[in-house]
């Protein structure tokens, strides 16, 4: 299971002009969305909601909603305390578990005891597998990340969630895990957005076959001002948003947008009737900066 993966890990696959293979049960049922194909097989769609800072007493309106509008991903954390919420939201749709994508991940606290924190979030999702599981930071002072890895290579193997990976992982943490235990995570999911693009680590991702997930893919709202993206917006006929989410799709990562507002979630998702010209991706990605950094920094961060 696992392993270095084949080499088509991460290709793009969205049944409408670039990709051929295995399509997500999603496609087939509403909407010409996105999907890759992971090292261990699995598929996963491009686009999701994210639901970190979505409060628990709300969160089963969000997603409802959301998996109403198309969504089909959804990315929490046992740290978002919004498990039971999103658990709640996806019990009211209809739609048909192995059409969702669900994601949860491992709390730093709990990297010695990765079995009972999963069942545990399983349990507040109502959900009897996972689609994927991520170590939510390596917290490299606690040094326990590897431990966790093996745990959750384990629970894979188990069979109750379906993939395994990574978040917040620089190259020297990805490379230990690697090392130790010849399984390669399915995923990593980093802070990335036009103006923090962490291009080293996307290429280090691509030559293993890790699929890149992009956090805070619109910067925490700090884009919307950008004069470039709102002239980009015009000339498409989108919004800023839109034009950035596009651009993740199209630079071929997976991108979990938030938001807690109907009337975004639906905006978010206006996203695939139009491509970025190949100049307007080249450009946005000329935005990037070294110090464009808006979270933690993984080699220091100690919470
Ligand atoms: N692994 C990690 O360590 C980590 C860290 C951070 C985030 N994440 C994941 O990534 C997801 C997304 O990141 P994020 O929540 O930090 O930031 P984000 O998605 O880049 O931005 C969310 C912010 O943008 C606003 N927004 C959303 N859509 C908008 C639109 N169309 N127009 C104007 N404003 C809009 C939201 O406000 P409203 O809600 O008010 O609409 C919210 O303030 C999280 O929810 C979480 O699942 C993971």
């Amino acid at each position: 299971m696992g392993g270095a993966g084949p080499p088509t890990a991460g290709r793009r696959d969205d049944g409408t002009c670039k990709g051929i293979g295995a399509r997500h049960p999603a496609q087939a049922a509403m909407t010409k969305q996105p999907t890759l194909t992971l090292n261990d097989g699995n598929v996963i769609p491009q686009f999701g909601l994210g639901v970190w800072q979505v409060p628990n007493s709300r969160a089963a309106q969000v997603v409802s909603h959301a998996i109403s509008t198309g969504y089909r991903l959804i990315d929490t954390a046992a740290i978002y305390e919004n498990e039971s919420g999103t658990g709640s939201g996806i019990a009211q749709k209809s739609v048909p578990r192995e059409e969702l994508f669900i994601t949860t991940k491992l709390w730093n606290s709990e990297h010695r005891d990765a079995p009972r924190a999963f069942l545990d979030s399983l349990n507040r999702l109502k959900l009897d597998y996972l689609d994927l599981y991520l170590i939510h930071w390596p917290k490299p002072r606690q040094n326990a990340y590897a431990e966790a890895w093996k745990a959750l290579v384990k629970l894979k193997a188990e069979g109750l969630v379906k993939s395994v990976g990574v978040s917040n992982f620089t190259v020297p943490h990805l490379k230990r895990i690697i090392d130790e235990t010849g399984v390669v995570p399915s995923v990593n999911q980093i802070e990335l957005h036009p103006r923090f693009q962490q291009n080293e680590l996307v290429a280090f991702h691509a030559e293993h076959g890790i699929v890149t997930e992009s956090w805070s893919p619109l910067g925490q709202g700090t884009l919307f001002d950008d004069t470039y993206l709102k002239q980009l917006a015009s000339k498409y006929g989108k919004t800023v948003a839109q034009v950035v989410i596009r651009w993740h799709l199209d630079r071929g990562f997976v991108v979990i947008p938030k938001s807690v507002r109907p009337a975004r979630i639906d905006e978010n998702f206006g996203v695939f009737d139009f491509e970025l010209d190949k100049e307007d991706i080249a450009e946005i990605s000329s935005l990037d900066s070294s110090d464009g950094r808006i979270g933690p920094n993984p080699d220091t961060a100690d919470f």
